[in-house]
């Protein structure tokens, strides 16, 4: 039986990743850890969530899960802000409106840089702090991506679902002052999480001959490489629709790189790193 189940975990997870890189990797049905593996290799982001909450205890179990991610020379600049204020949730929900699907979301929570406390151990305990340059921000944002990506990890081993929100940078200095986040504190991305209410797929990711490099950097044949992935992904997951029509025109084939290459056509956030720096960062 136990045979059995880790054969066709072995075979989960070497469906997921033919999905995802239209590459079969074979795996060995005798290695551990194969459920964690098959969970990692089956990701996919949730945005429609069940109408269940998610026990707080539960929510602050996974929270101290996160939290236990690695941290850069163990000084610990991510923290976790759940939102729970039902006037402040739809507050800031009301900052992202292209995503009407957040007020479903029992779960809503802010993933935050702290680059605050370092220079605070410095002056407590009496020393210089030359290190108030663009490396603060850099291991404070670092720290707090791994933490979101570790919250995501467990919210995944108990069955929930996530979907991450850089769209809470949109209005960043806005979400600051209703956050009440102080100097050297910013929002690195907010996150939605419920109990799923449907499968959802695995998006295909670019191939690996174009992301896995061994020893050097190969600059392969990229021009090569985005077509072979946006025909891949363009017949498991075509687009629905396609973007700035008005402004591009209707594309016979629409595939990713089109896709993107419209979304960036657009200035997205230029106004970040002034917020950056008004919060007290320097980016030198
Ligand atoms: C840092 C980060 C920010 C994201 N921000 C948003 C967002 O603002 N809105 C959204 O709908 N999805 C957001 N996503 C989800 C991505 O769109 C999603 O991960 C991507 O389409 C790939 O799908 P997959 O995660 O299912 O593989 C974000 C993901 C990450 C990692």
């Amino acid at each position: 039986m136990q045979d059995r189940n880790e054969s066709s975990l072995a075979a989960r997870i070497e469906e997921s990743l033919a999905a995802r890189f239209g590459e079969r990797l074979r795996v060995d049905p005798s290695l551990t850890g194969l459920d964690e593996l098959a969970r990692i290799a089956g990701h996919r982001v949730h945005r429609d969530f069940l109408d269940r909450p998610v026990e707080p205890a539960l929510l602050r179990l996974l929270c101290a899960c996160a939290l236990s991610a690695p941290s850069k020379s163990d000084l610990q600049q991510a923290d976790v802000l759940v939102l729970d204020d039902a006037q402040l949730r739809r507050s800031i929900i009301s900052l992202m409106p292209e995503m009407p699907w957040l007020a479903q979301a029992p779960v809503l929570m802010v993933f935050l840089a702290n680059g605050s406390r370092t220079p605070q151990l410095a002056m407590l305990r009496e020393k210089p702090f030359p290190n108030d340059h663009l490396d603060l921000f850099f291991n404070a944002a670092v720290d707090s991506a791994i933490v979101l990506t570790t919250f995501m990890r467990a919210a995944a081993a108990v069955g929930l679902g996530c979907c991450p929100l850089s769209a809470i940078r949109d209005q960043a200095a806005r979400v600051s002052d209703m956050l009440g986040l102080p100097e050297r504190v910013i929002p690195v991305a907010g996150l939605a999480a419920g109990w799923p209410a449907r499968e959802g797929h695995i998006t295909p990711r670019l191939g690996l001959d174009t992301t896995l490099h061994q020893d050097r950097y190969r600059q392969g044949d990229l021009a090569r490489q985005i077509d072979a992935y946006d025909r891949r992904r363009a017949a498991a997951h075509p687009y629905r629709r396609q973007r700035a029509v008005e402004r591009f025109g209707e594309a016979q084939f629409y595939g990713w790189s089109e896709d993107k290459a419209r979304q960036y056509a657009e200035p997205l956030r230029n106004d970040f790193g002034a917020f950056v720096r008004d919060k007290g960062f320097r980016l030198e």
